[in-house]
């Protein structure tokens, strides 16, 4: 695991967005597993940036988002594909129809989670895969947990999740209770993975994550055992360390 200390935000921002760049420049028919969440929103502006600076070209470019919300289409503004859309995928000259987020709108879990399993396999597994950090420790849903799921499976959100994602709804009784979200099997078989963190508050979930023992306790633990891994993190998410 390869960790970069970046000064602030918007270095974290800038240094990971680097990092993307770089493999879409090397690969550019690449496969991007995508995130949300207000950590990624800085790299996606700088993405967005180098598209309009000429350097970057989404046109062969697939992506994967890790979640959704279960119950939320895609026009719906918290969806997480209004928020892709939004951040990234309006911005650029990426073809829609290489751009995949599990379907909210799927009633049959089942049926949503296999149907997302077979569209990881299909693209041929991913080449890189970014990831925000959560407070407890949880990468895409995955949240603490007795064991590590493999696939794409349906979550039922943790109180501490529901109560980050409150500042996105209108009232608490308004954030999802369910979500579609990857597994740790389809995260850890990405050929590389780049986390970004920032701020204080993660400091304690960065420790627990990378210094301490391999534990579905905290998801993020797991990508201790990946081969390729960098976290690009800023001064304060390491200030535990
Ligand atoms: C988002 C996701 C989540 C976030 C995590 C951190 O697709 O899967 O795991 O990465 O909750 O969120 P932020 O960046 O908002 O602190």
């Amino acid at each position: 695991m390869r960790i970069i200390r970046t000064k602030d935000y918007q270095e974290m921002s800038r240094r990971a967005a680097g990092l993307i760049s770089a493999q879409i420049i090397m690969k550019p028919e690449c496969v991007l597993g995508l995130a949300t969440g207000s950590t990624p929103v800085g790299l996606y502006r700088q993405l967005v940036e180098g598209y309009r600076k000429g350097d970057l070209d989404f046109s062969r470019v697939t992506t994967v988002n890790l979640d959704e919300y279960k119950g939320l289409s895609r026009e719906n503004e918290q969806s997480y594909y209004y928020f892709m859309n939004d951040n990234l995928f309006r911005h650029v000259n990426i073809d829609r129809e290489k751009t995949h987020l599990p379907d909210g709108m799927e009633p049959d879990s089942g049926k949503a989670c296999a149907d997302y399993n077979g569209i990881i396999d299909a693209v041929g597994g991913i080449d890189l895969q970014l990831l925000g950090l959560g407070h407890n420790g949880h990468i895409g849903f995955n949240e603490p947990c007795v064991h590590f799921e493999l696939g794409t499976h349906c979550v039922d959100l943790t109180e501490s999740t529901i109560r980050a994602n409150r500042r996105f709804f209108d009232s608490y009784e308004a954030v999802p209770r369910q979500a579609y979200t990857m597994g740790i099997g389809n995260i850890m078989k990405a050929r590389k993975i780049l986390v970004v963190v920032s701020g204080e508050d993660k400091a304690a979930a960065v420790k627990e994550a990378f210094f301490g023992p391999v534990t579905p306790k905290v998801p993020a633990s797991v990508l201790q055992l990946h081969p390729d891994v960098c976290v690009v993190a800023d001064e304060a998410a390491l200030s535990g360390i």
